[in-house]
């Protein structure tokens, strides 16, 4: 990893200056180009050797779904109202910060209700737009592991995730558009995490940075979203990609478990460090610095008071409550000197440890199949 070196080499993980210091330079740029270093594999041998997996590619085929024809895009959407609904319970956007602090002379002391709302939609507008963007992150990593994996289980149920990611992207984007008010470029901490795994070509760090890191923080986000959100469409949005999100997690747990048991002590810490660079930079993403800017305030003091908020640690460590229990399950965890629990306990979120791992949860959360059972019932 080209990059790993200022996080796995920065004395104190919650470094403020260094945190800031990353950013986006390619705001207006309409493409962005990431080399990747792989070959492309064949494999002669066709026999489904892999009964977990096989069962998994079965299940993806029967739970696709249409952003067209399954969700309701009538449903009309006021955000502010959204917004509103939210503020009680919404934890996590900003939106109580006003009440938690005494914001007397702070950043935010001049502010009423019209900008506590204003940060309100544009949370949100962030909030989802990096969604998407991280959605093309899946779309193309995937697509990666298709060309890379080297069994042929793995790229036949490779192939359904490809198509999962696409219709991801598609009703975030299509959400967005018709239902928000407004874009926001890829945060850099985002950006910089997926051009990483997409550069290295091995295909297991592939899965790594994707399937158990960004895929095990999307579940866990959008499962809190879901819970928070009165809003039927996109209650209705996250339940569906979720459904598919688990079987993804379940696909980077079921075959990293196999391949690690090959590799030395040395390749498992160079995966561990992986594991916690990529977890920081995630942590680092949700201080949403784009939001504070665009609200012309300070960033570095509205991300150091962020940083404190107690509902806002909370939130920030649920996050993990999926990765943590998966990295235990595939051994990184404890693996060489314990290393990456170390490095958990400084993020703050070794507590998850024991919380259901994602091996086989994906057919307890499939919402998908469930809707379709109740209607022909
Ligand atoms: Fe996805
Ligand atoms: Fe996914």
């Amino acid at each position: 990893m080209a990059s790993n070196q200022d996080i796995i080499g920065r004395e104190d993980v919650n470094d403020l200056e260094a945190i800031l210091s990353i950013s986006n330079a390619e705001v207006d740029a309409v493409q962005h180009a990431v080399r990747a270093e792989a070959d492309a594999l064949f494999t002669w041998d066709y026999d489904q050797s892999r009964p977990a997996l096989v069962k998994l590619y079965e299940k993806a085929k029967t739970s696709q779904w249409s952003a067209t024809t399954d969700l309701d895009w009538s449903i009309e959407v006021d955000q502010e109202q959204v917004v509103l609904a939210n503020a009680e319970q919404n934890f996590g956007t900003g939106m109580t910060l006003g009440t938690e602090f005494d914001t007397t002379g702070t950043p935010f002391a001049k502010w009423g209700d019209k900008e506590w709302i204003q940060l309100g939609i544009e949370s949100q507008n962030w909030t989802l737009s990096q969604f998407m963007h991280g959605e093309q992150g899946a779309l193309i990593c995937t697509a990666q592991i298709v060309e890379t994996v080297p069994w042929i289980d793995a790229k036949y149920y490779a192939a359904t995730q490809v198509m999962d990611e696409a219709r991801h992207v598609e009703v975030f984007a299509r959400y967005l558009d018709t239902k928000l008010s407004g874009h926001y470029p890829i945060n850099a901490h985002l950006k910089m995490l997926l051009d990483d795994i997409i550069a290295d070509g091995r295909w297991d760090m592939t899965y790594l940075g994707m399937q158990i890191m960004v895929e095990g923080l999307a579940l866990a986000a959008f499962g809190f979203i879901h819970q928070l959100t009165t809003e039927p469409l996109l209650k209705k949005l996250l339940r569906y990609v979720m459904s598919d999100e688990a079987r993804h997690v379940a696909f980077g747990v079921l075959s990293l478990q196999e391949y690690y048991q090959e590799l030395s002590a040395a390749e498992i810490r160079e995966r561990q460090e992986f594991a916690f660079e990529a977890a920081t930079r995630m942590r680092d993403r949700f201080l949403q610095q784009e939001v504070w800017d665009r609200m012309g305030i300070d960033v570095k003091e509205a991300v150091k008071l962020v940083m404190q908020a107690p509902d806002r640690q909370m939130f920030q460590a649920l996050l993990f409550s999926k990765i943590v229990p998966n990295c235990k399950k595939l051994g990184l965890l404890d693996a060489g000197d314990g290393w990456l629990r170390t490095k958990f306990g400084e993020l703050g979120v070794i507590q998850f440890e024991d919380w259901t791992d994602t091996g086989d949860e994906y057919t307890l959360l499939d919402e998908v199949a469930k809707d379709r059972e109740a209607a022909s019932a």
